[in-house]
């Protein structure tokens, strides 16, 4: 792994828990609860590998939409695991973040959230950001909002700046496991120029190794931003 460029800001939509664990003859939830397990090794791995922001894609506007066992199961696993991660993450220098309408989850969600933002919001290792409640175009409409209540003019800056990502860096790399080749509405505006890696495996089976195989896909890619190969080329020389 030697020369490697290691992505700044790594995007992942955690796609395939439900058929994993169909394939084991299991119920559903038991894949989100093995998909959890996955999370958390994939920002151990970020951290060591010095990937600088994480931003995982959790529940989407439109998951709402799931059988309401499903969905209260998903409510239930995210809260018990900010509970029971919150001091490692804390321990680990994690700065975690949740993005997303936080209004739509209930007062036992929204407090263990604003709990664990709390301490972890000095940290400035890996900033680990769970998109939940979030929807790319949610998002745009919200950051649009804010300027005109604000009586702003609309600019790309303006709405960079006001978008939950809050102005951070854009990913360089978006990865979704499970095989659709698809965005499903996570970071659209963020996303314009991610270099994207779809992967055919299950969430709960993408582990370190398969994060590496991607970012090694990811080091082939040259990104050019608008440019010609040449231009970029040239710029990269005089490095
Ligand atoms: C997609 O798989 C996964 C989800 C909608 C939920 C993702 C949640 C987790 C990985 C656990 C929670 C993680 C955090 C960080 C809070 P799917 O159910 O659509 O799978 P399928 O396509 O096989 O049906």
């Amino acid at each position: 792994m030697s020369e490697q460029k290691i992505p700044h800001h790594i995007a992942i939509i955690m796609d395939g828990n439900g058929r994993w664990a169909q394939a084991r003859g299991k119920k559903r939830v038991f894949g989100h609860k093995a998909g959890m397990e996955r999370a958390r090794e994939m920002a151990e791995v970020c951290g060591e590998l010095g990937v600088k922001y994480l931003t995982l894609f959790a529940f989407s506007s439109e998951n709402w939409n799931r059988p309401q066992d499903e969905v209260s199961f998903l409510m239930e696993l995210f809260a018990t695991s900010l509970k029971n991660e919150s001091k490692k993450l804390n321990k680990n220098n994690v700065k975690l973040t949740v993005v997303g309408d936080k209004d739509g989850f209930d007062k036992t969600l929204r407090k263990a959230i604003d709990k664990a933002e709390a301490l972890t919001q000095d940290n400035d290792g890996l900033y680990l950001q769970i998109a939940a409640n979030y929807g790319g175009r949610w998002d745009m409409v919200q950051a649009a909002q804010q300027l005109a209540a604000q009586g702003q003019e609309i600019t790309e800056e303006g709405i960079a700046a006001h978008l939950v990502t809050g102005g951070g860096p854009d990913p360089d790399l978006l990865i979704r496991t499970g095989g659709e080749q698809r965005i499903s509405n996570f970071l659209l505006w963020q996303a314009a120029y991610s270099e994207l890696y779809f992967s055919p495996m299950l969430w709960p089976d993408f582990d370190g190794d398969a994060l590496q195989q991607a970012i090694a896909d990811y080091n082939q890619r040259q990104r050019r931003f608008g440019q010609t190969g040449e231009q970029v080329t040239t710029a990269e020389q005089g490095d």
